[in-house]
């Protein structure tokens, strides 16, 4: 009995470890992300975004509304990342591209980006509608309805000289 409850508590403490693992990636916010990927002939994602209203999440929070947890954790992407890992982000950027594409400390060196595999290991998600219905949910105060089809069309930014 306590050696199948010791082998239990081992395997609580490995999943766990995996779960802080996944997470281990610095945030470097929107800044470096742009220093590649504002190039209107691989799509200009930067332009894309700042044009999107993620990009002016935060100024639909008045006064104390900006340092309240409660709005921030669907209004920033710094509102759910832990004091360890923000790196360079900022709060002010809003809903920025780590938010939707993970982390970027490990994965934004050329020679990774190039390679999805390796980007994805180290740390790049590929975002679906599941990761978008964390914050386009009844939770919101203001939750207007979500449908992935038509929500993706309006913020789509695509690299046009991307082989699909
Ligand atoms: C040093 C340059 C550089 C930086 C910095 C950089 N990228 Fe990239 N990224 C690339 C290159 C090169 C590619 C390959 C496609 C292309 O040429 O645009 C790429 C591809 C991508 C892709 C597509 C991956 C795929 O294959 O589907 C995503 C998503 C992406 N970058 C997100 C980001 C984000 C988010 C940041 C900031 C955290 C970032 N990148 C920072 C150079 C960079
Ligand atoms: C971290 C939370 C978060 C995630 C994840 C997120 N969004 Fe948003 N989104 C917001 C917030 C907050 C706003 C409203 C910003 C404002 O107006 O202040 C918004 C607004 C939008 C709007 C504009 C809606 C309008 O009223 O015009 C679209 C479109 C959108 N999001 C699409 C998406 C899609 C598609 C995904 C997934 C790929 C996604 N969002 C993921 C937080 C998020
Ligand atoms: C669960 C995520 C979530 C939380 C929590 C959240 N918001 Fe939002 N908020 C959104 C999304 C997503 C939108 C975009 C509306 C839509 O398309 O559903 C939005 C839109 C807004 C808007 C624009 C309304 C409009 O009509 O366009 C304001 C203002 C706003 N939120 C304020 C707040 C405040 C203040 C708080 C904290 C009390 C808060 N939000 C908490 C996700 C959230
Ligand atoms: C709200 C979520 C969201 C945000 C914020 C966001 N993206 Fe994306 N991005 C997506 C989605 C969804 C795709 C399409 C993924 C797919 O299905 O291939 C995408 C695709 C991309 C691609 C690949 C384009 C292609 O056609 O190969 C690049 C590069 C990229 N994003 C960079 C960025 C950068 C840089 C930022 C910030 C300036 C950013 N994204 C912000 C959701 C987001």
């Amino acid at each position: 009995m306590l050696l199948r409850s010791l082998l239990f508590a081992c395997f609580l403490f490995f999943l766990g470890n995996m779960a802080t693992m996944a997470q281990a990636h610095d945030y470097v916010g929107v800044k470096k992300c742009k220093m590649c990927h504002n190039k209107p002939a691989t799509g200009a994602q930067f332009k894309q975004w700042s044009e999107s209203k993620h990009a002016t999440a935060m100024q639909s929070l008045k006064g104390d509304e900006a340092k309240d947890p409660k709005c921030l954790k669907c209004h920033a992407t710094a509102g759910s990342v832990k004091a360890a890992n923000m790196g360079t982000l900022t709060v002010e950027e809003g809903v920025s591209c780590e938010t939707c594409h993970g982390p970027g400390a490990d994965y934004n060196p050329t020679a990774i980006m190039k390679d999805k595999a390796k980007a994805m290991a180290a740390g790049m998600i590929v975002p679906d509608e599941k990761l978008c219905k964390t914050c386009h949910n009844a939770e919101s105060p203001h939750f207007k309805g979500f449908n992935y089809a038509e929500y993706s069309k309006k913020i789509a930014h695509p690299n046009p000289a991307a082989a699909k």
